[in-house]
């Protein structure tokens, strides 16, 4: 039998990587992990994740400070001012934290970490910086990277035309910040800014925002990004940025073809979503082929065509997200120990972490409608004593099930609580829960939680208060 450096050896340390290293070497594998990185924790930690997060919640604090939201409790304040530096100092603390986090979760699990850039030299065999380091199995999970707008020149630096990780790092406050794509990034990164001060316009090349997501919850979000003051250019395509000094022109035209516009700005931001990060990985070498989206296909054991070489998070097909990729990891681990590690890709919740947050686990009204008979019950936060009480009014919960056996198939939400609601569905859904279930579940009052029970309420029967 052949003798290998590693039991283990993960490429990539982002939610994915770290977490399979760590789950590898808890089954007592003894494991590696490439990261070229100077920290680890991948884009979710360094520039994604934790610091959009980081400055979502200061901006929500001096909004709150700023737009009469302190006001209506009766809080009054003197003139609010915005030390942005001290705003991004907080966020890099974070990031500090919990970078150095797994860097000690590492030592203390005994996982090696080889710091460089790694590709392979055979499908057991991998450079890292010019050394040569073998493992039984190899781990795939270099994660992704920022997709470039054709003929648009990203410089975070400059911070004129930046990508998401500019737009984190802006030592400004813009005036007009235009971010070309209505997803996630843009709704979540185009909020930061627009609460500490900037115009904000979004433009977005399909008819609607947050692709992907249930129309119902599409709607209502550009109805309420609009009324918090974001600009919507739906059905519009850029066509091209120029830059004269610190101000970018934009030039625009709908989608469908038609008269062209311009924009001025001094930020964009092109968040048009993400592509996987496979070059420089020498997947020729094992003959490693990518599908047509450029992404690694697996099995649904992550095992990839090459034998020994498994795959997992934003680099394979599925939701580009953190939970996603880390519980891929543990799965990935545990397939290599000989476990039945397991995901199941119908249950992995989004949210989108604006005020309100959106949340959606499941299938949409229109892929459940799609695949037969549905029942389908929505209740307003309007109506939920807690949200009320908060101030809290935009929003609903919408419950879609199995018209016959009444069986939730999927739960979408916009609440200021979202991201924590659906956690409660996707168990139901997890534990193959009715919308009954839910229903006879005693749900402590007052919470957001109880509009999901009213909303499951109304499938079968009637909720109490509408
Ligand atoms: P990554 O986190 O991308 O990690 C891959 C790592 O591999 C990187 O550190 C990279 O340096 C390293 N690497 C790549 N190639 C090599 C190589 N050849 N050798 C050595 N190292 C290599 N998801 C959520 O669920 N919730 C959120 O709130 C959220 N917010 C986000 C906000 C932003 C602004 C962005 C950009 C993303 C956000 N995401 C969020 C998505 C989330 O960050 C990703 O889904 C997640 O990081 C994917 O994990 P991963 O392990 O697959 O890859
Ligand atoms: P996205 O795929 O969510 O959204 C990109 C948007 O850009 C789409 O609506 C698309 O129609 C639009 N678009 C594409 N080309 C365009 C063009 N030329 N002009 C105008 N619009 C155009 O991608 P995004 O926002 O970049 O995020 C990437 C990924 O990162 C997400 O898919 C998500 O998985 C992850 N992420 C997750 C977060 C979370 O979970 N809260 C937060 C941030 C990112």
């Amino acid at each position: 039998m052949a003798e290998y450096d590693y039991d283990v050896l993960i490429i990539g340390a982002g939610p994915g990587g770290y977490v399979a290293a760590i789950r590898a070497a808890q089954l007592g594998l003894k494991v590696a992990c490439a990261e070229s990185r100077a920290t680890l924790g991948g884009t979710c930690l360094n520039v994604g994740c934790i610091p959009s997060k980081a400055l979502l919640h200061g901006s929500e604090k001096f909004a709150e400070a700023v737009d009469g939201t302190f006001a209506k409790y009766g809080i009054k304040t003197g003139p609010v001012t915005l030390d942005l530096g001290a705003m991004q100092q907080q966020k890099l603390d974070s990031v500090k934290q919990l970078t150095g986090g797994i860097e000690f979760l590492f030592k203390k699990n005994k996982v090696t970490w080889l710091k460089g850039y790694a590709s392979f030299v055979d499908a057991h065999t991998v450079s890292v910086n010019g050394e040569t380091v073998t493992a039984r199995d190899v781990v795939i999970a270099t994660g992704s990277s920022v997709t470039p707008l054709p003929g648009v020149a990203v410089d975070n630096d400059e911070g004129i035309i930046v990508d998401s990780t500019g737009a984190l790092a802006l030592d400004r406050v813009p005036e007009h910040l235009v971010v070309i794509g209505g997803g996630v990034i843009g709704l979540e990164l185009g909020s930061v800014w627009r609460r500490l001060g900037a115009k904000v316009t979004v433009v977005e090349f399909l008819d609607q925002l947050l692709p992907g997501m249930d129309g119902d919850v599409r709607k209502e979000a550009a109805k309420i990004f609009k009324k918090q003051g974001m600009e919507l250019k739906l059905s519009t395509k850029v066509t091209g940025v120029a830059v004269d000094g610190q101000t970018a022109t934009l030039t625009l035209e709908p989608s469908a073809g038609g008269a062209v516009e311009t924009l001025t700005a001094d930020c964009v931001l092109v968040a048009i979503g993400r592509r996987p990060n496979v070059s420089g990985l020498g997947l020729e070498k094992i003959g490693l082929e990518l599908n047509k989206r450029g992404q690694i296909e697996t099995d649904h054991d992550f095992r990839t065509a090459v034998p020994g070489v498994w795959a997992i998070g934003d680099v394979i097909p599925g939701p580009m997200l953190a939970h996603k990729a880390e519980d891929e990891g543990v799965a990935v681990a545990e397939n290599i120990a000989g476990q039945t590690g397991i995901v199941n890709h119908n249950v992995i919740p989004g949210v989108v972490y604006t005020f309100p947050e959106i949340a959606g686990v499941g299938l949409t009204e229109e892929a459940a409608k799609e695949a037969g008979e549905i029942k389908v019950s929505k209740f307003p936060m309007l109506a939920n004593s807690r949200a009320k009480t908060n101030h809290e009014p935009d929003g609903f919960v919408k419950v879609i099930a199995d018209a016959k056996t009444e069986r939730v198939l999927g739960v979408w939400c916009i609440a200021s609580v979202a991201g924590s609601m659906i956690a409660e569905a996707a168990l139901a859904m997890e534990f193959g829960a009715t919308a009954e279930d839910i229903a006879y579940t005693c749900h402590a009052h007052p919470t957001h939680a109880e509009a999901l029970k009213e909303a499951a309420m109304g499938i079968g029967g009637k909720p109490i208060h509408i």
